[in-house]
């Protein structure tokens, strides 16, 4: 999938920004504060009807401002051009999606429709963070490679609200445990299917992690990933089988669960292990290591989401070479380079010197104030 055209209108600090790309490197040049993250913001919308970090459609309108529009033409790898246009409004707090002038019939049905890949500060959280930001990360993946996955993830996460709540009125006020007893089968139903998908999903997604890793890193490391359940859960169990389990696990900790008002057992809380050569990540993982292993996760996701999704994701690289020295940069790049359409957002072009050549293909655009300005190229001139 390429980008071919974006525009942002009434979006964080851009009034009326208009970008026509590059098939392959685009670099988004400036200083800081002036709006290059929210570009990319503008394209993880387009994309998957959503930020990759915004909490909400709220945020992201302009300050004063009471609707933001987002345009933009995406080229899928057989030739199809798209035309997805965003619209929110504060007033009703309502936004709409439009692909090809036809509305979806839920957001989530166009996630993984056209896939990326974001590597943003943010995402060091991933490897050092909570177990809920490898959470997330995992399912922002297996949501852009299964339907089916999302729908089952929004059912599980309503189930869960309405027990905690339950949960939590018999905590502070009394009363029948038996109103739980609808939420249990809810919340059984939609986490075995949830909990297996994502046992299968690392079982396939261990050996891109192993390619990756080993493309990356020059020592002698061999990483592992590793899904946790607290219900005991294997690749090639039934769903009904993990759901018996599921029941089990719920009557055993149903009183605590009374006690302190919350659900204790499923999906929301297991954890992904990382770890290099047997050693956990987050407890002995050096700074550089870190680093590497969330490059390759990111790397991973590309060639997993681009066989499942048969459509090559865009890459979304956000101020990723402020830690990294000059060799790392460039090596980075050239990799970036060779999987397909790439954004790259940095205050310092010295990165690409070496590296890249700008053509038609390879464009700049230098963000001030709000505002895009392109770059002549070499193709223009
Ligand atoms: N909702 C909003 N309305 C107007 N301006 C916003 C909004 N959200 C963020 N901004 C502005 O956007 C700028 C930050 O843009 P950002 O893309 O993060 O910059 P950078 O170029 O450093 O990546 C700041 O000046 C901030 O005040
Ligand atoms: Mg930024």
């Amino acid at each position: 999938m390429k980008i071919v055209r974006a525009q942002l209108r009434q979006f964080r600090n851009h009034d009326c920004t208009e970008l026509d790309f590059g098939m392959t490197t685009n670099a988004l040049l400036g200083d800081n504060g002036h709006g290059k993250t929210n570009i990319l913001e503008a394209l993880s919308f387009l994309c998957l009807t959503k930020s990759f970090y915004a909490s909400s459609d709220a945020i992201v309108l302009q300050q004063g401002k009471d609707f933001f529009e987002l345009r933009g033409t995406l080229l899928s790898d057989v030739g199809v051009e798209h035309d997805v246009r965003i619209v929110y409004e504060s007033q009703t707090n309502h936004k709409k999606v439009f692909i090809d002038g036809k509305e979806p019939a839920t957001f989530s049905s166009v996630i993984g429709q056209f896939p990326i890949v974001v590597l943003s500060p943010e995402n060091s959280n991933i490897t050092f963070g909570t177990p809920s930001d490898r959470r997330r990360f995992m399912d922002l993946v297996v949501a852009q490679s299964s339907r089916v996955y999302v729908e089952d993830v929004l059912e599980y996460r309503k189930a869960l609200r309405q027990r905690n709540k339950i949960l939590s009125d018999i905590s502070r006020n009394g009363g029948s445990s038996a109103l739980l007893e609808p939420w249990n089968e809810t919340l059984v139903l939609h986490g075995s299917k949830v909990l297996l998908k994502r046992v299968r999903f690392f079982e396939e997604f261990a050996p891109y992690i192993m390619r990756a890793y080993a493309a990356i890193a020059h020592e002698l490391e061999t990483p592992q990933v590793e899904y946790v359940p607290n219900v005991e859960t294997a690749p090639h169990d039934s769903p009904d089988v993990v759901g018996e389990r599921f029941k089990a696990k719920l009557e055993e900790k149903k009183r605590d669960e009374l006690r302190i008002g919350s659900t204790l057992v499923g999906p929301h809380r297991d954890e992904v292990a990382f770890s290099l050569n047997g050693l956990q990540l987050r407890a002995y993982a050096s700074q550089g290591q870190h680093k590497t292993f969330l490059v390759a996760l990111k790397v991973a996701e590309f060639f997993y989401l681009k066989e499942r999704c048969a459509e090559t994701p865009v890459v979304l690289l956000d101020d990723v070479f402020t830690e990294l020295d000059g060799t790392r940069s460039q090596k980075l790049i050239a990799l970036i380079e060779s999987l397909g359409q790439t954004f790259i957002t940095t205050t310092s072009e010295h990165v690409f010197h070496e590296t890249i050549h700008w053509d038609d293909g390879r464009r700049r655009f230098t963000i001030h104030n709000g505002a895009a300005v392109q770059h002549d190229h070499e193709a223009a001139a």
